[in-house]
């Protein structure tokens, strides 16, 4: 993995327009468990998959057992950010990074300091009420019990992107705009497999795309530079 650390080094001293996208794997070790991994949220056993769970139409039907897995497991509780995380913000302080593309919805990468945060499937650090649009603060939704409702009556949910939801416009559009001008584009710590955002890497026209992973991912083949290992390891030495 040496030879490819210091590859990734060289593109990254040199270049000026790095963008980076990523998954839950960024965020493994700051102690949060990803979701395919073989200790990840999908493979632990509930009453339902987890992707059910975390649906809209289960949302809608169940919302009490949603949020008792919603707050036991997707909130992030006393989580910090890693050196994956803390590099990142670095390398946009020093003016090389344009943006983070995140697939998390942890905060993690504003906490390390990142400030052009592009969150795809939303944040569990911001609520508001589904049928009047309200915003309240995190607390009403994360440190509450049972179905937080709104005063018009609606119920307070998360700002995250559940299953068959659809993403933000906007953020897709800012995304695309970022990788298609991209330099380099780091890819990391993500199974690639859920779409669209998966298939944002497609719009990247450069000759420097960088997969960092521990396990294989379905664009292997695509990268012009493949690191196989932990990406917390890896930016600490780029
Ligand atoms: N360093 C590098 N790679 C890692 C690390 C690490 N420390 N830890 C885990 N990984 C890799 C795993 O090998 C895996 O390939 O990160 C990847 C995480 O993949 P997933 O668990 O599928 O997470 P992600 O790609 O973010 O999932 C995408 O699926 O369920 C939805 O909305 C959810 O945003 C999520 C989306």
């Amino acid at each position: 993995m040496n030879h490819e650390i210091d590859t990734l080094r060289e593109w990254i001293a040199g270049s000026d327009n790095i963008v980076f996208f990523g998954g839950a794997g960024v965020s493994t070790e700051s102690g949060i468990p990803d979701f395919r991994s073989v200790d990840g949220l999908y493979h632990q056993q509930y009453r339902y998959p987890p992707e059910t769970i975390i649906s809209h139409s289960f949302f809608a039907a169940n919302p009490e057992e949603f949020y008792r897995f919603y707050r036991d497991k997707l909130v992030v509780r006393g989580a910090r950010p890693n050196r994956a995380h803390l590099r990142l913000a670095e390398l946009e302080r020093e003016g090389k990074l344009r943006a983070v593309i995140t697939q998390n919805i942890d905060g993690l990468h504003q906490a390390a300091g990142s400030r052009e945060v592009i969150e795809l499937h939303g944040s569990t650090l911001r609520c508001y009420c589904e049928r009047c649009g309200k915003r309240y603060p995190v607390e009403t939704v994360n440190d509450s019990e049972g179905v937080p409702r709104c005063d018009c009556g609606g119920v307070i949910r998360p700002d995250v992107v559940l299953y068959e939801e659809g993403l933000d416009e906007q953020n897709l559009r800012k995304a695309i705009g970022y990788i298609r001008e991209a330099d380099v584009l780091i890819v990391g710590g993500t199974s690639l497999i859920v779409y669209p955002a998966a298939g944002l890497i497609n719009y990247y026209r450069g000759n420097k795309l960088v997969l960092v992973n521990l396990s294989e991912t379905p664009r292997d083949s695509e990268a012009d530079l493949l690191v196989r290992g932990r990406i917390g390891e890896v930016f600490s030495q780029v």
